[in-house]
């Protein structure tokens, strides 16, 4: 007898916790707005017509990734798993817009035969196509908190393997102290914000020191629920980070160099007393525009009503993390 056994993303959204506050647009705003990445306006994520509901599903139909294993680590955290639907239509992906709903943009990126150059410090070099690293990579679901830098946070089954492993396979040299991921660019399809934000420094690059790169939870996601990563989240293959935030996870990575010396990274050098190179989430360290104590955990009831919580120290990942910032 064939026992359909849904994992939670596939159900609809319904209330999770007894507290349910309903997502209020004109507070969200007023808490996040400004020029950088809080510069939003929001998406009616959640609350699609039936033909963009349609549309939408379409883009989140992706090949499925099997066998899929979980890792046991990593296999569930305090919270449930975000809506498929909410997660892929409440995005940020500023080559596409500054919205968060730049999922119908994000269509347009060109992922066919795909190719991920490794390069710099290291004894391996190598260019990576998509079976390259499918095959050559433990390929593996993780559950991870995710914490945006604007203070709403999701939880999220990505789909992928450790960073630790590209450590392994191209041996960086003993001079390379940091990483620096840079995402696809085409200015013909990504238009970019709408709104000014004066000379942006594409294309979108992140980085890490080395040892934070070496950590057990860095991660490369090839895929979230279970399927192959819809353009929106950043496909084919971009950077998880979880005890950091959300903008350190570059999208649509081209290029991983291993270098000597920090790297400029596109939050940083565009605004860069707002947005650090670490990063870490800190409850403690407030944005200069908004408070980092607490966070809005979205899609908590229908559309995007969410729950407040308390922000957690590295978001909630200190065994993992805390030895590498004492
Ligand atoms: N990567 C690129 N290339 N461009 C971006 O604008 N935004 C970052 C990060 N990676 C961004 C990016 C930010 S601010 C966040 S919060 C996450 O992607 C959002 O990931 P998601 O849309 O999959 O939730």
């Amino acid at each position: 007898m064939f026992i359909r056994n849904p994992k939670p993303w596939h159900n609809e959204r319904s209330p999770v916790t007894p507290k349910r506050i309903y997502f209020n647009r004109r507070h969200f705003l007023k808490s996040v707005i400004g020029v950088g990445i809080g510069a939003t306006s929001l998406s009616l994520a959640g609350c699609q017509t039936s033909e963009s509901d349609r549309a939408l599903q379409k883009t989140l139909n992706q090949p499925k990734i099997s066998p899929l294993k979980t890792n046991p680590n990593f296999a569930s955290v305090d919270r449930p798993i975000t809506n498929e639907k909410l997660a892929g239509s409440y995005n940020n992906f500023y080559e596409f817009g500054g919205d968060k709903s730049i999922w119908l943009k994000a269509q347009e990126l060109p992922t066919d035969n795909w190719k991920v150059e490794v390069t710099g410090l290291v004894k391996n070099p190598k260019t990576y196509d998509l079976d390259d690293i499918k095959k050559q990579f433990p390929i593996e679901e993780r559950i991870y908190r995710f914490r945006c830098v604007e203070a709403w946070s999701m939880v999220l089954p990505w789909v992928g393997f450790p960073m630790k492993e590209l450590i392994k396979a191209v041996e960086p040299t003993s001079k390379a102290k940091f990483v620096r991921f840079t995402s696809f660019y085409d200015e013909t399809v990504m238009p970019g914000p709408t709104f000014s934000l004066g000379n942006l420094p594409w294309p979108y690059t992140e980085g890490l020191r080395i040892e934070e790169m070496a950590n057990e939870l860095a991660f490369f996601a090839i895929g979230i629920y279970g399927e192959e990563l819809p353009k929106q989240h950043g496909a084919p293959i971009r950077a998880v980070l979880p005890w950091k935030y959300g903008f350190k996870g570059a999208k649509s990575i081209v290029k991983v160099e291993f270098l000597a010396q920090q790297p400029a990274t596109y939050w940083h050098t565009r605004i860069p007393n707002e947005y650090g190179f670490i990063a870490n989430v800190n409850p403690d360290v407030p944005h200069p525009r908004w408070s980092q104590a607490t966070e809005k955990f979205i899609g908590t009831g229908p559309d995007l009503s969410w729950d407040i919580k308390p922000t957690q120290l590295y978001n909630g990942y200190q065994e993992y993390v805390a030895h590498l910032y004492s």
